[in-house]
């Protein structure tokens, strides 16, 4: 790991002068500029905490990852792809923003924007289920910042409602790009693009794919919205995180995702064969779109052989009324 994998964003070194005013933030981060407040997140290899800088009083969510841990389950290099992976993916709306990365002798420390309302998940499981209007507009902004990502050449590869958060203003931000992967762009969909998805060089040193000695598929993700063709490896490609949206509006609509089982054996054979019901009374618009979402072959999904945008599921009739060019600027439906 060492200082390869973390080093800091700001490289301004000139020392603060006598003359600054007091409140100008040192250029190097370090984790004496923020007070840490309390835990809000716990992955498998990281500590989420809520935390203020000192200098600007600016909340951030600061992920913290303990070093021995990272190299012991030899985690170094998903740890290196997601801090690089959130650098080049800019500022952009729906994309939870990795601000400053610096590190100590123990740990790896990474300065994200801090969600205040949290995870999505248990905003579904409050209050059961989602209205057609909620499920419409949240799912609209995951829509839109999967074009952004697919643009970008970025396949999320562990999209779940834990992993989409919500903003002060009910926002979604999505979050934990540690599965995350970029992905070579088939020639005929190198299309006009407005220059994303240019580069970032060294991030596809993969596991999965474009190696002469091609490696299974290393299970990613979570097993109730992981996509069949990572399950029976083919290659995993964008439509896998278009598999997982799909299982994200059915869970928003009916309160629980397609694919459930106690077991993970249980539950992938059930992925594979497309096993899953619709309760009654599931909206018939969303039924559909789900219906061409969760399709077994990934290119036949709808939206799989879109550019760009996700033209043909933003046009789909569940959104009929939906304008996804202005949902940043929109008052998200209250959601009861
Ligand atoms: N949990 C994990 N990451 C978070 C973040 N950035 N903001 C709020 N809660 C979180």
């Amino acid at each position: 790991i060492g200082t390869a994998v973390m080093t800091p964003t700001t490289n301004n070194s000139t020392s603060p002068s006598a003359t600054m005013p007091a409140t100008v933030p040192p250029t190097k981060r370090t984790p004496n500029d923020f007070i840490f407040g309390k835990v809000i997140g716990e992955g498998s290899f990281s500590t989420v905490y809520l935390t203020k800088d000192i200098h600007t009083q600016k909340e951030f969510a600061i992920k913290v990852c303990e070093k021995h841990y990272i190299i012991r389950e030899k985690k170094t290099e998903y740890v290196k792809r997601e801090k690089d992976i959130l650098f080049y993916l800019s500022n952009t709306p729906f994309i939870v923003r990795l601000y400053y990365t610096f590190q100590d002798a123990e740990r790896l420390y990474f300065v994200l924007s801090y969600a205040k309302n949290g995870e999505l998940l248990p905003h579904i499981n409050k209050v059961g289920s989602f209205d057609v209007e909620c499920t419409k507009f949240y799912s609209g902004e995951i829509l839109v910042a999967l074009e952004y990502l697919h643009n970008m050449n970025v396949i999320h590869r562990d999209l779940k409602p834990e992993n989409i958060l919500l903003d002060e203003n009910m926002h979604i931000m999505i979050t934990d790009f540690g599965s995350a992967k970029m992905f070579k762009p088939p020639i005929d969909r190198n299309r006009a693009r407005n220059g994303a998805g240019a580069g970032m060089n060294g991030c596809n040193d993969d596991d999965d794919d474009d190696e002469p000695r091609r490696r299974k598929n290393s299970f990613v993700g979570t097993a109730q919205y992981v996509s069949p063709e990572l399950l029976t490896d083919k290659p995993v490609t964008p439509s896998s995180d278009l598999w997982a949206f799909g299982c994200i509006i059915y869970q928003m609509i009916s309160g629980l995702p397609p694919f459930r089982s106690r077991s993970e054996y249980l539950m992938f054979q059930k992925i594979t064969k497309l096993e899953y019901e619709f309760p009654s009374g599931f909206c018939d618009k969303a039924r559909d779109l789900v219906e061409k979402l969760l399709v077994l072959d990934s290119e036949k999904r709808i939206g799989a052989k879109d550019s760009v945008r996700y033209t043909s599921i933003r046009s789909h009739p569940f959104y009929e009324d939906l304008d996804f060019d202005t949902l940043q600027q929109q008052t998200p439906p209250p959601i009861y």
